[in-house]
């Protein structure tokens, strides 16, 4: 008989009513430290302590694979499918690009796709947040840190769409996944051919970058933006909708925001704790004693993101969606050296959204009867409908 709990959960499927995910996942942390999930067949931590120690253990959580359901991926995410010392590698050459003193060079653009984005709806009085803003913006945000024209925002929304199956009607299509890798393999042809300033142009850049010595092998260059491209627009929809479904659900959260837009930023790491959307996975490299777990080598371990964040051992009130918290250390964005290359983007990204949007549109509510449901694995709305007077 294990001496461990077998649970069948679906944690990466499931439809439920908008929050119930978390209260679900809340309830399997308090539960239990770890179990094993039938339900795909991996191991599952639930606790920030633990989690950050297997983050910070690469030699035996290893990110050979990152997807808890596929062990043995057929792709290639770069840099997240690297271990030390190889990952640091590919990190220096990425990490300038996406460091704070260059998202401070792009804010004021940021800001100003946020409003441009918005100005149109403002007269509306009626959206879909998801598709009116949670669409475009991303993508022409995405598109300005690769240093390319908004001309193909088209192209990477349809694409994205195809990918994620949120075209109703349509399954997940990974021949979108195809014409991603054609579109960057194009473009670093195009580059290599007639380079533009590597300052400003990303695809120019990589085409120029060296790793032991040799030029970056174009199979990485595609590999590491098209995990960009998935990577930064997706999130953004996803936890900038959280965070506008909590703000029409909490008047009084709104009211003060609106008041003092210089607690945007606190809010806004508040928002990624309390409604954290990724989990990440790793592969166990050896058998391992892990707190009382019986890792065995090859398996998958879920890093549970989403119920570490909400852990009352380490949050106060963990369940309280508090805009002024301090401190506040949450790890929405990871808790390693594979943390979120684009961290400091997406925070510029949420906190420009939302003072723009509450400059412009102040006041407004949830336009739907009943309750709105979320998908899970990456814990999303696929509407939220708004209305304002
Ligand atoms: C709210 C939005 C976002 C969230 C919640 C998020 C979350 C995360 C998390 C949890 C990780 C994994 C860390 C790990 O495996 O240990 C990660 C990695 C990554 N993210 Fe994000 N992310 C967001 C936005 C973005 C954006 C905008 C970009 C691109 C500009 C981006 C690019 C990446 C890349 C390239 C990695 C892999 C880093 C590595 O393995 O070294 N992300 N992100």
């Amino acid at each position: 008989m294990a001496d461990y709990a077998s649970l069948d959960v679906n944690l990466t499927s499931k439809v439920a009513p908008a929050t119930e995910h978390w209260r679900e996942i809340d309830a399997l942390r308090e539960q239990h430290r770890y179990f094993w999930n039938d339900n795909g067949g991996y191991w599952v931590l639930t606790q920030y302590d633990d989690i950050r120690e297997a983050f910070n253990t690469p030699e035996i959580f290893s990110n050979r694979s990152i997807v808890a359901t596929d062990p043995n991926p057929a792709y290639r995410f770069l840099p997240s499918f690297s271990d030390p010392p190889q990952h640091m590698k590919y990190r220096h050459l990425l990490n300038r690009w996406f460091a704070p003193a260059s998202v401070n060079r792009l804010a004021p653009r940021i800001e100003e796709l946020a409003r441009q984005t918005i100005e149109p709806l403002a007269g509306l009085g009626r959206i879909d947040f998801i598709r009116s803003y949670g669409d475009g913006f991303p993508v022409k945000v995405f598109l300005t840190a690769m240093g390319l024209p908004l001309d193909d925002a088209d192209f990477f929304v349809e694409a994205v769409h195809r990918m994620s199956g949120d075209t109703p009607g349509r399954p997940a299509d990974l021949t979108a996944w195809a014409d991603i890798g054609r579109y960057w393999s194009e473009k670093l042809a195009a580059r290599r051919s007639q380079p533009l300033d590597p300052e400003v142009d990303f695809v120019t850049h990589l085409s120029r970058c060296e790793l032991d010595g040799e030029p970056l092998p174009d199979a990485d260059v595609v590999d590491i933006l098209i995990t960009l491209t998935l990577g930064s627009l997706d999130t953004i929809k996803a936890q900038l909708a959280w965070c506008l479904y909590h703000l029409a659900t909490h008047p009084a959260d709104r009211r003060r925001l609106v008041d003092d837009p210089d607690l945007v930023p606190s809010a806004v790491e508040e928002f990624l704790r309390a409604y954290p959307i990724v989990g990440m996975a790793r592969k166990v490299t050896r058998d391992h004693d892990f707190h009382g777990c019986p890792l065995k080598s090859d398996d998958m371990v879920l890093l549970t993101i989403q119920a570490a964040t909400r852990d009352p051992r380490q949050f106060p009130d963990a369940d309280q969606v508090l805009i002024d918290r301090f401190p506040n250390r949450h790890i929405a964005f990871g808790a390693s050296e594979h943390r979120c290359l684009g961290s400091h983007l997406a925070r510029c990204e949420l906190q420009s959204s939302i003072r723009e949007w509450h400059r412009l549109i102040p006041d407004y509510r949830l336009d739907v009867e009943g309750t709105l449901p979320a998908h899970g694995g990456l814990i999303s709305l696929r509407t939220l409908p708004l209305a304002w007077d």
